[in-house]
Protein backbone atom coordinates (compact mmCIF):
# COMPACT_ATOMS: atom_id res chain seq x y z
CA UNK A 1 0.00 0.00 0.00
CA UNK A 2 1.31 3.50 -0.65
CA UNK A 3 2.11 5.96 2.21
CA UNK A 4 0.36 8.75 2.25
CA UNK A 5 2.01 12.12 2.06
CA UNK A 6 2.04 14.50 4.39
CA UNK A 7 0.38 17.41 2.25
CA UNK A 8 -1.82 14.59 1.14
CA UNK A 9 -3.31 14.13 4.31
CA UNK A 10 -3.50 17.32 5.43
CA UNK A 11 -5.70 17.88 2.30
CA UNK A 12 -7.51 14.98 4.01
CA UNK A 13 -8.09 16.79 6.92
CA UNK A 14 -9.24 19.60 5.46
CA UNK A 15 -11.86 17.66 3.53
CA UNK A 16 -12.99 15.79 6.63
CA UNK A 17 -13.71 19.46 8.28
CA UNK A 18 -15.62 20.38 4.73
CA UNK A 19 -17.89 17.46 5.07
CA UNK A 20 -18.83 18.71 8.74
CA UNK A 21 -19.01 22.13 8.15
CA UNK A 22 -21.42 20.74 5.06
CA UNK A 23 -23.39 18.75 7.79
CA UNK A 24 -23.79 22.10 9.81
CA UNK A 25 -24.84 24.03 6.81
CA UNK A 26 -27.60 21.32 5.56
CA UNK A 27 -29.09 21.51 8.67
CA UNK A 28 -30.74 24.92 8.43
CA UNK A 29 -32.91 26.38 5.45
CA UNK A 30 -30.90 28.98 4.71
CA UNK A 31 -27.26 27.19 4.72
CA UNK A 32 -28.12 24.42 3.23
CA UNK A 33 -27.18 24.91 -0.60
CA UNK A 34 -23.65 26.29 0.50
CA UNK A 35 -23.25 23.10 3.26
CA UNK A 36 -24.17 21.03 -0.42
CA UNK A 37 -21.72 22.70 -2.50
CA UNK A 38 -18.62 22.88 0.44
CA UNK A 39 -19.85 19.13 0.83
CA UNK A 40 -19.39 18.17 -2.56
CA UNK A 41 -16.47 19.90 -3.17
CA UNK A 42 -14.61 18.42 -0.63
CA UNK A 43 -15.81 14.83 -2.17
CA UNK A 44 -14.74 16.18 -6.09
CA UNK A 45 -10.47 17.18 -3.91
CA UNK A 46 -10.63 14.15 -1.47
CA UNK A 47 -11.68 12.03 -5.17
CA UNK A 48 -8.71 13.94 -7.13
CA UNK A 49 -5.65 13.33 -4.23
CA UNK A 50 -5.16 9.80 -5.12
CA UNK A 51 -4.27 10.67 -8.87
CA UNK A 52 -1.11 12.93 -7.31
CA UNK A 53 0.52 10.25 -5.29
CA UNK A 54 -0.63 7.01 -6.15
CA UNK A 55 0.90 5.43 -8.64
CA UNK A 56 -1.74 4.04 -10.62
CA UNK A 57 -2.77 1.56 -12.50
CA UNK A 58 -5.75 1.95 -15.47
CA UNK A 59 -6.18 5.04 -15.30
CA UNK A 60 -8.02 5.99 -18.91
CA UNK A 61 -10.37 2.93 -17.31
CA UNK A 62 -10.79 5.04 -13.71
CA UNK A 63 -11.61 7.92 -15.48
CA UNK A 64 -13.90 6.63 -17.80
CA UNK A 65 -15.55 5.07 -14.76
CA UNK A 66 -15.28 8.52 -13.42
CA UNK A 67 -17.12 9.86 -16.04
CA UNK A 68 -19.91 7.74 -16.11
CA UNK A 69 -20.71 7.81 -12.12
CA UNK A 70 -20.79 11.83 -12.75
CA UNK A 71 -22.81 11.88 -16.15
CA UNK A 72 -25.28 9.17 -14.62
CA UNK A 73 -25.70 11.08 -10.88
CA UNK A 74 -25.88 14.31 -12.61
CA UNK A 75 -28.56 13.60 -14.99
CA UNK A 76 -30.49 11.16 -12.01
CA UNK A 77 -30.16 14.18 -10.17
CA UNK A 78 -32.02 17.15 -12.29
CA UNK A 79 -34.49 14.80 -13.48
CA UNK A 80 -35.19 13.19 -10.03
CA UNK A 81 -39.20 14.34 -9.11
CA UNK A 82 -39.04 15.84 -5.50
CA UNK A 83 -41.65 13.03 -4.77
CA UNK A 84 -39.13 10.25 -5.92
CA UNK A 85 -36.25 11.73 -3.72
CA UNK A 86 -36.08 8.42 -1.03
CA UNK A 87 -35.87 6.16 -4.28
CA UNK A 88 -32.54 8.50 -5.37
CA UNK A 89 -31.52 8.13 -2.04
CA UNK A 90 -31.88 4.41 -1.51
CA UNK A 91 -30.07 4.36 -5.48
CA UNK A 92 -27.26 6.11 -4.72
CA UNK A 93 -27.01 4.76 -1.25
CA UNK A 94 -26.99 1.17 -2.37
CA UNK A 95 -24.07 1.78 -4.89
CA UNK A 96 -21.96 3.16 -1.98
CA UNK A 97 -22.77 0.21 0.06
CA UNK A 98 -21.89 -2.23 -2.38
CA UNK A 99 -18.70 -0.24 -3.96
CA UNK A 100 -17.58 -0.12 -0.42
CA UNK A 101 -17.75 -3.95 -0.43
CA UNK A 102 -16.46 -4.65 -3.77
CA UNK A 103 -13.58 -2.40 -2.44
CA UNK A 104 -12.79 -4.64 0.49
CA UNK A 105 -12.61 -8.06 -1.70
CA UNK A 106 -10.15 -6.53 -3.62
CA UNK A 107 -8.66 -4.95 -0.63
CA UNK A 108 -8.87 -8.82 0.84
CA UNK A 109 -6.96 -10.42 -2.64
CA UNK A 110 -4.39 -7.81 -1.94
CA UNK A 111 -3.58 -9.00 1.43
CA UNK A 112 -3.86 -12.38 0.65
CA UNK A 113 -1.15 -11.50 -2.23
CA UNK A 114 1.38 -9.94 -0.15
CA UNK A 115 4.35 -10.97 0.88
CA UNK A 116 4.01 -11.68 4.92
CA UNK A 117 0.36 -11.74 4.01
CA UNK A 118 -2.03 -11.70 7.01
CA UNK A 119 1.07 -11.27 9.26
CA UNK A 120 1.49 -7.93 8.25
CA UNK A 121 -2.06 -6.40 8.57
CA UNK A 122 -2.81 -8.23 11.65
CA UNK A 123 -6.26 -9.37 12.73
CA UNK A 124 -7.74 -6.08 13.06
CA UNK A 125 -7.82 -5.13 9.56
CA UNK A 126 -9.60 -8.21 8.78
CA UNK A 127 -12.26 -8.02 10.84
CA UNK A 128 -12.68 -4.43 9.02
CA UNK A 129 -12.73 -6.06 5.94
CA UNK A 130 -15.01 -8.66 6.67
CA UNK A 131 -17.53 -6.20 8.41
CA UNK A 132 -16.90 -3.58 5.16
CA UNK A 133 -18.04 -7.25 3.22
CA UNK A 134 -20.57 -8.27 4.97
CA UNK A 135 -22.42 -4.99 5.86
CA UNK A 136 -21.98 -3.34 2.12
CA UNK A 137 -23.57 -5.81 0.92
CA UNK A 138 -26.50 -5.94 3.41
CA UNK A 139 -26.78 -2.32 2.24
CA UNK A 140 -26.64 -2.95 -1.33
CA UNK A 141 -29.09 -5.86 -0.95
CA UNK A 142 -31.85 -3.92 0.76
CA UNK A 143 -31.26 -0.91 -1.16
CA UNK A 144 -32.24 -2.59 -4.33
CA UNK A 145 -35.48 -4.02 -2.69
CA UNK A 146 -36.26 -0.87 -1.26
CA UNK A 147 -35.80 1.06 -3.93
CA UNK A 148 -37.98 -1.49 -6.15
CA UNK A 149 -40.49 -1.16 -3.49
CA UNK A 150 -40.45 2.79 -3.97
CA UNK A 151 -40.81 2.74 -7.67
CA UNK A 152 -43.44 0.37 -7.28
CA UNK A 153 -41.46 -2.08 -9.40
CA UNK A 154 -42.84 -4.54 -6.73
CA UNK A 155 -45.69 -4.61 -3.98
CA UNK A 156 -44.73 -2.33 -1.40
CA UNK A 157 -46.49 -4.10 0.88
CA UNK A 158 -44.56 -6.34 3.73
CA UNK A 159 -43.80 -9.58 2.06
CA UNK A 160 -43.67 -12.57 4.33
CA UNK A 161 -43.44 -16.44 3.89
CA UNK A 162 -43.35 -19.52 5.94
CA UNK A 163 -39.87 -20.07 7.49
CA UNK A 164 -38.83 -15.92 6.94
CA UNK A 165 -37.47 -15.91 10.50
CA UNK A 166 -35.27 -19.05 10.20
CA UNK A 167 -33.84 -18.23 7.31
CA UNK A 168 -33.34 -14.61 8.32
CA UNK A 169 -31.56 -16.06 11.62
CA UNK A 170 -29.83 -18.98 9.70
CA UNK A 171 -28.64 -15.90 7.16
CA UNK A 172 -27.19 -14.08 10.40
CA UNK A 173 -25.78 -16.45 11.88
CA UNK A 174 -23.72 -17.52 9.00
CA UNK A 175 -22.65 -13.97 8.13
CA UNK A 176 -21.04 -13.79 11.40
CA UNK A 177 -19.50 -17.03 11.79
CA UNK A 178 -17.58 -16.73 8.20
CA UNK A 179 -16.68 -13.43 9.58
CA UNK A 180 -14.65 -15.02 11.70
CA UNK A 181 -13.52 -17.30 9.73
CA UNK A 182 -12.34 -14.33 7.86
CA UNK A 183 -10.57 -13.23 10.57
CA UNK A 184 -8.91 -15.88 11.99
CA UNK A 185 -8.07 -17.94 8.56
CA UNK A 186 -8.76 -15.72 5.49
CA UNK A 187 -9.06 -16.82 2.32
CA UNK A 188 -10.83 -15.50 -1.00
CA UNK A 189 -13.51 -17.91 -0.94
CA UNK A 190 -14.70 -16.94 2.85
CA UNK A 191 -15.42 -13.20 1.34
CA UNK A 192 -17.02 -14.32 -1.26
CA UNK A 193 -19.12 -16.23 0.47
CA UNK A 194 -19.56 -14.04 2.72
CA UNK A 195 -20.64 -11.20 0.31
CA UNK A 196 -23.24 -13.59 -1.17
CA UNK A 197 -24.68 -14.08 2.41
CA UNK A 198 -25.12 -10.70 2.97
CA UNK A 199 -26.86 -9.89 0.34
CA UNK A 200 -29.32 -12.44 1.30
CA UNK A 201 -29.55 -11.33 4.63
CA UNK A 202 -29.97 -7.30 3.38
CA UNK A 203 -32.79 -8.90 1.13
CA UNK A 204 -34.09 -10.60 4.36
CA UNK A 205 -34.26 -7.84 6.34
CA UNK A 206 -36.43 -5.52 3.99
CA UNK A 207 -38.60 -7.72 2.42
CA UNK A 208 -40.89 -8.09 5.42
CA UNK A 209 -40.76 -3.78 5.89
CA UNK A 210 -43.73 -1.89 3.88
CA UNK A 211 -45.38 0.89 3.08
CA UNK A 212 -44.82 4.42 5.61
CA UNK A 213 -41.86 2.72 7.08
CA UNK A 214 -40.10 1.95 3.90
CA UNK A 215 -38.21 5.06 3.77
CA UNK A 216 -37.07 4.82 7.28
CA UNK A 217 -35.59 1.63 6.43
CA UNK A 218 -33.40 3.61 3.97
CA UNK A 219 -32.08 5.61 6.56
CA UNK A 220 -31.14 3.09 8.37
CA UNK A 221 -29.55 1.47 5.59
CA UNK A 222 -27.46 4.71 4.88
CA UNK A 223 -26.65 4.60 8.56
CA UNK A 224 -24.88 0.87 7.35
CA UNK A 225 -23.54 2.13 4.38
CA UNK A 226 -21.32 4.90 6.24
CA UNK A 227 -20.28 2.25 8.92
CA UNK A 228 -19.25 -0.12 6.06
CA UNK A 229 -17.15 2.97 4.43
CA UNK A 230 -15.61 4.10 7.86
CA UNK A 231 -14.47 0.21 7.98
CA UNK A 232 -13.07 0.31 4.52
CA UNK A 233 -11.35 3.54 5.31
CA UNK A 234 -9.51 1.64 8.75
CA UNK A 235 -8.18 -0.91 5.81
CA UNK A 236 -7.35 1.38 3.40
CA UNK A 237 -5.56 3.63 5.66
CA UNK A 238 -7.38 6.70 4.22
CA UNK A 239 -8.88 9.56 6.73
CA UNK A 240 -11.32 11.00 4.62
CA UNK A 241 -13.62 7.66 4.00
CA UNK A 242 -12.78 7.39 8.17
CA UNK A 243 -14.56 10.32 8.83
CA UNK A 244 -16.84 10.65 5.97
CA UNK A 245 -18.20 7.41 6.74
CA UNK A 246 -18.83 8.21 10.35
CA UNK A 247 -20.31 10.98 9.85
CA UNK A 248 -22.73 9.08 8.01
CA UNK A 249 -23.01 6.10 9.67
CA UNK A 250 -23.72 8.65 12.77
CA UNK A 251 -26.12 10.96 10.97
CA UNK A 252 -28.33 8.16 9.52
CA UNK A 253 -28.65 6.47 12.85
CA UNK A 254 -29.82 9.82 13.86
CA UNK A 255 -32.14 10.31 11.11
CA UNK A 256 -33.82 6.76 11.61
CA UNK A 257 -34.01 7.66 15.46
CA UNK A 258 -35.86 10.70 14.70
CA UNK A 259 -38.26 9.30 11.99
CA UNK A 260 -38.97 6.75 14.15
CA UNK A 261 -40.05 8.65 16.86
CA UNK A 262 -42.03 10.87 14.82
CA UNK A 263 -44.15 8.24 14.19
CA UNK A 264 -44.64 6.72 17.33
CA UNK A 265 -42.78 3.55 16.19
CA UNK A 266 -39.90 1.91 17.98
CA UNK A 267 -37.35 0.78 14.95
CA UNK A 268 -37.18 -3.12 16.20
CA UNK A 269 -41.07 -2.85 15.24
CA UNK A 270 -40.36 -1.28 12.06
CA UNK A 271 -38.17 -3.44 10.77
CA UNK A 272 -39.40 -6.73 12.78
CA UNK A 273 -43.74 -6.31 13.01
CA UNK A 274 -44.58 -7.95 10.12
CA UNK A 275 -42.47 -11.08 11.27
CA UNK A 276 -44.40 -11.32 14.52
CA UNK A 277 -47.17 -10.97 12.27
CA UNK A 278 -48.50 -7.29 12.56
CA UNK A 279 -48.83 -5.71 9.78
CA UNK A 280 -47.74 -2.00 9.20
CA UNK A 281 -50.33 -1.05 6.63
CA UNK A 282 -54.29 -0.69 6.58
CA UNK A 283 -56.41 -2.25 3.87
CA UNK A 284 -56.90 1.13 2.37
CA UNK A 285 -59.82 1.26 0.47
CA UNK A 286 -62.12 4.68 -0.53
CA UNK A 287 -65.10 5.32 2.22
CA UNK A 288 -68.51 5.68 0.69
CA UNK A 289 -70.09 7.51 3.74
CA UNK A 290 -71.52 10.27 3.19
CA UNK A 291 -69.38 14.09 3.52
CA UNK A 292 -69.89 17.62 3.58
CA UNK A 293 -68.41 19.09 0.00
CA UNK A 294 -68.26 22.72 -1.32
CA UNK A 295 -66.85 24.54 -4.20
CA UNK A 296 -64.07 27.15 -4.39
CA UNK A 297 -66.38 29.57 -4.50
CA UNK A 298 -67.81 28.76 -0.95
CA UNK A 299 -64.27 27.78 0.56
CA UNK A 300 -62.58 31.39 -0.46
CA UNK A 301 -65.71 32.92 1.40
CA UNK A 302 -64.69 31.00 4.51
CA UNK A 303 -60.71 32.24 4.13
CA UNK A 304 -61.45 35.94 3.08
CA UNK A 305 -63.21 36.26 6.38
CA UNK A 306 -61.26 34.74 9.01
CA UNK A 307 -58.63 36.37 10.76
CA UNK A 308 -56.48 33.16 11.73
CA UNK A 309 -56.06 30.43 9.08
CA UNK A 310 -53.45 27.64 9.46
CA UNK A 311 -52.22 25.65 6.32
CA UNK A 312 -51.03 22.59 6.90
CA UNK A 313 -49.57 20.90 3.56
CA UNK A 314 -48.62 17.06 3.41
CA UNK A 315 -47.75 14.86 0.29
CA UNK A 316 -50.90 15.78 -1.98
CA UNK A 317 -49.14 19.15 -2.60
CA UNK A 318 -45.97 18.14 -3.58
CA UNK A 319 -47.75 15.44 -6.15
CA UNK A 320 -50.07 17.96 -7.89
CA UNK A 321 -47.08 21.00 -7.17
CA UNK A 322 -49.35 23.41 -5.80
CA UNK A 323 -47.11 25.14 -3.81
CA UNK A 324 -46.62 28.32 -5.79
CA UNK A 325 -50.54 29.10 -6.32
CA UNK A 326 -50.80 28.15 -2.48
CA UNK A 327 -47.97 30.93 -1.72
CA UNK A 328 -49.75 33.28 -3.98
CA UNK A 329 -52.98 32.53 -1.77
CA UNK A 330 -51.40 33.14 1.19
CA UNK A 331 -50.03 36.49 -0.07
CA UNK A 332 -53.40 37.58 -1.07
CA UNK A 333 -55.04 36.32 2.46
CA UNK A 334 -52.39 38.11 4.55
CA UNK A 335 -53.39 41.46 2.41
CA UNK A 336 -56.60 41.31 3.13
CA UNK A 337 -55.16 40.99 7.46
CA UNK A 338 -55.73 38.04 7.97
CA UNK A 339 -52.83 36.09 10.05
CA UNK A 340 -52.07 32.85 8.39
CA UNK A 341 -48.79 30.45 9.14
CA UNK A 342 -47.63 27.35 7.68
CA UNK A 343 -48.28 23.74 10.16
CA UNK A 344 -45.21 21.36 9.88
CA UNK A 345 -45.61 17.70 10.57
CA UNK A 346 -42.20 16.02 10.67
CA UNK A 347 -43.35 13.25 8.76
CA UNK A 348 -45.47 15.11 6.14
CA UNK A 349 -44.30 14.06 2.64
CA UNK A 350 -42.52 11.09 1.95
CA UNK A 351 -39.25 12.10 3.16
CA UNK A 352 -37.68 14.47 6.23
CA UNK A 353 -37.99 18.00 5.33
CA UNK A 354 -40.07 17.26 2.32
CA UNK A 355 -42.40 20.23 3.19
CA UNK A 356 -40.18 22.45 4.01
CA UNK A 357 -37.76 22.10 0.84
CA UNK A 358 -41.23 22.23 -1.11
CA UNK A 359 -42.38 25.69 0.49
CA UNK A 360 -38.74 27.03 0.73
CA UNK A 361 -38.71 26.41 -3.38
CA UNK A 362 -42.44 28.08 -3.14
CA UNK A 363 -40.12 31.24 -1.65
CA UNK A 364 -42.36 31.19 1.79
CA UNK A 365 -41.19 33.18 4.34
CA UNK A 366 -39.21 30.70 7.03
CA UNK A 367 -41.19 32.94 9.79
CA UNK A 368 -44.72 31.48 8.76
CA UNK A 369 -43.22 27.89 8.82
CA UNK A 370 -44.00 25.98 12.30
CA UNK A 371 -42.98 23.33 13.80
CA UNK A 372 -45.65 20.70 14.91
CA UNK A 373 -44.95 21.64 18.54
CA UNK A 374 -44.87 25.14 18.66
CA UNK A 375 -47.77 25.47 16.35
CA UNK A 376 -50.33 22.60 18.21
CA UNK A 377 -51.46 24.96 20.81
CA UNK A 378 -53.01 27.60 18.29
CA UNK A 379 -55.04 25.25 16.37
CA UNK A 380 -58.22 25.85 18.60
CA UNK A 381 -58.18 29.71 17.89
CA UNK A 382 -57.89 28.88 13.93
CA UNK A 383 -61.16 29.98 12.44
CA UNK A 384 -60.14 27.74 9.02
CA UNK A 385 -57.36 25.08 8.76
CA UNK A 386 -56.71 24.45 5.24
CA UNK A 387 -55.66 21.12 4.89
CA UNK A 388 -53.93 20.64 1.38
CA UNK A 389 -53.21 16.98 0.52
CA UNK A 390 -52.07 15.98 3.99
CA UNK A 391 -54.06 13.01 5.66
CA UNK A 392 -52.35 10.72 7.96
CA UNK A 393 -50.76 13.51 9.74
CA UNK A 394 -53.72 14.90 10.94
CA UNK A 395 -55.87 11.80 11.59
CA UNK A 396 -56.97 11.53 14.93
CA UNK A 397 -56.77 8.04 14.57
CA UNK A 398 -53.27 8.54 15.79
CA UNK A 399 -54.50 9.35 19.57
CA UNK A 400 -57.95 7.07 19.30
CA UNK A 401 -57.77 3.99 17.69
CA UNK A 402 -54.55 1.15 19.35
CA UNK A 403 -53.91 -0.85 16.53
CA UNK A 404 -54.49 1.58 13.47
CA UNK A 405 -51.03 1.35 12.07
CA UNK A 406 -50.25 5.21 13.18
CA UNK A 407 -51.64 4.75 16.95
CA UNK A 408 -49.25 6.51 18.52
CA UNK A 409 -47.69 8.77 16.40
CA UNK A 410 -48.06 12.64 16.94
CA UNK A 411 -50.36 14.45 15.35
CA UNK A 412 -51.04 17.75 13.78
CA UNK A 413 -54.57 18.91 16.36
CA UNK A 414 -56.80 20.22 13.47
CA UNK A 415 -59.75 18.23 14.90
CA UNK A 416 -59.60 21.35 17.44
CA UNK A 417 -60.20 24.23 14.75
CA UNK A 418 -64.06 26.35 14.35
CA UNK A 419 -63.39 24.85 10.21
CA UNK A 420 -61.38 22.18 8.47
CA UNK A 421 -61.00 22.75 4.99
CA UNK A 422 -59.60 19.25 3.43
CA UNK A 423 -58.21 19.24 -0.01
CA UNK A 424 -58.11 16.32 -1.82
CA UNK A 425 -59.36 14.08 -4.89
CA UNK A 426 -61.25 11.33 -3.65
CA UNK A 427 -61.96 9.77 -0.20
CA UNK A 428 -59.26 7.77 -1.05
CA UNK A 429 -57.06 7.26 2.52
CA UNK A 430 -53.61 8.10 3.13
CA UNK A 431 -50.16 5.91 2.90
CA UNK A 432 -50.87 4.29 6.24
CA UNK A 433 -53.98 2.95 4.26
CA UNK A 434 -56.80 3.73 6.76
CA UNK A 435 -59.89 5.74 7.41
CA UNK A 436 -60.14 9.56 8.56
CA UNK A 437 -62.67 10.12 11.03
CA UNK A 438 -62.35 14.10 10.67
CA UNK A 439 -63.33 13.60 7.32
CA UNK A 440 -66.81 13.19 8.65
CA UNK A 441 -67.37 15.64 11.02
CA UNK A 442 -69.69 18.47 10.98
CA UNK A 443 -66.95 21.68 10.97
CA UNK A 444 -65.40 19.42 8.22
CA UNK A 445 -65.84 20.62 4.47
CA UNK A 446 -64.02 18.86 1.44
CA UNK A 447 -63.02 20.57 -1.96
CA UNK A 448 -62.18 17.67 -4.19
CA UNK A 449 -59.86 17.71 -6.87
CA UNK A 450 -56.17 18.17 -8.05
CA UNK A 451 -54.97 20.75 -5.53
CA UNK A 452 -52.95 22.62 -8.36
CA UNK A 453 -56.13 22.71 -9.89
CA UNK A 454 -58.38 23.54 -6.71
CA UNK A 455 -55.59 25.92 -5.20
CA UNK A 456 -55.76 27.80 -8.75
CA UNK A 457 -59.94 28.14 -8.65
CA UNK A 458 -59.79 29.40 -5.04
CA UNK A 459 -56.80 31.87 -5.63
CA UNK A 460 -59.10 33.11 -8.36
CA UNK A 461 -62.37 33.22 -6.68
CA UNK A 462 -60.48 34.96 -3.38
CA UNK A 463 -59.00 37.62 -5.77
CA UNK A 464 -62.53 38.14 -7.02
CA UNK A 465 -64.53 38.99 -3.52
P1 LIG B 1 -50.78 11.09 3.31
O1 LIG B 1 -51.38 10.63 4.59
O2 LIG B 1 -50.10 10.09 2.46
O3 LIG B 1 -52.00 11.76 2.50
C1 LIG B 1 -51.76 12.36 1.28
C2 LIG B 1 -53.10 12.90 0.78
O4 LIG B 1 -52.86 13.63 -0.39
C3 LIG B 1 -54.09 11.82 0.45
O5 LIG B 1 -55.22 12.03 1.23
C4 LIG B 1 -54.41 12.02 -1.04
O6 LIG B 1 -55.81 11.88 -1.20
C5 LIG B 1 -53.95 13.44 -1.27
N1 LIG B 1 -53.43 13.69 -2.61
C6 LIG B 1 -52.58 12.95 -3.33
N2 LIG B 1 -52.34 13.51 -4.52
C7 LIG B 1 -53.08 14.65 -4.55
C8 LIG B 1 -53.28 15.66 -5.51
N3 LIG B 1 -52.67 15.63 -6.72
N4 LIG B 1 -54.10 16.69 -5.22
C9 LIG B 1 -54.74 16.73 -4.02
N5 LIG B 1 -54.59 15.79 -3.07
C10 LIG B 1 -53.78 14.77 -3.34
O7 LIG B 1 -49.78 12.31 3.50
P2 LIG B 1 -49.30 13.08 4.80
O8 LIG B 1 -50.48 13.53 5.61
O9 LIG B 1 -48.30 14.07 4.32
O10 LIG B 1 -48.60 11.96 5.67
C11 LIG B 1 -47.35 11.38 5.29
C12 LIG B 1 -47.38 9.87 5.46
O11 LIG B 1 -46.16 9.32 4.94
C13 LIG B 1 -47.47 9.47 6.91
O12 LIG B 1 -48.18 8.28 7.04
C14 LIG B 1 -46.01 9.25 7.25
O13 LIG B 1 -45.84 8.39 8.34
C15 LIG B 1 -45.53 8.62 5.98
N6 LIG B 1 -44.06 8.69 5.89
C16 LIG B 1 -43.45 9.90 5.88
C17 LIG B 1 -42.08 9.94 5.90
C18 LIG B 1 -41.41 11.26 5.98
S1 LIG B 1 -39.96 11.30 6.60
N7 LIG B 1 -42.00 12.35 5.58
C19 LIG B 1 -41.32 8.78 5.87
C20 LIG B 1 -41.99 7.58 5.86
C21 LIG B 1 -43.36 7.55 5.86
P3 LIG B 1 -56.44 11.59 -2.66
O14 LIG B 1 -55.78 10.37 -3.18
O15 LIG B 1 -57.90 11.40 -2.37
O16 LIG B 1 -56.19 12.80 -3.48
Amino acid sequence: MTAVPVWAQLVYLACAVGFILALKGLSGPRTARTGNLVGAAAAVIACAVPFFYVDLDHVVLILVAIAVGTVGGVVGARRVQMTQMPQMVALFNGVGGGAAALVALLELHEILEQPGGVDVVGWFVLVATAFTIFVGSVSFAGSVITFAKLQELMSSAPLVFPGLAIVFGASLVAGVGLATQLALSPAMWVGIVLALVGLLFGALLVLPVGGADVPIVISLLNAFTGLTVAAGGYVLDNVVLLVAGTLVGASGTFLTLLMAKAMGRSVSNILFGALKGGSTLGAGVASDRPVRSAGPEDVAIMLAYADRIIIVPGYGLAVAQAQHTLRELVDVLGERGADVDYAIHPVAGRMPGHMNVLLAEAQVPYEQLKEMDDINGDFKDADVVLVVGANDVVNPAAKTTPGAPIYGMPILNVDEAKQVVFMKRSMRPGFAGIENELLFEDHTTLLFGDAKDSMSKLLNAVKAL
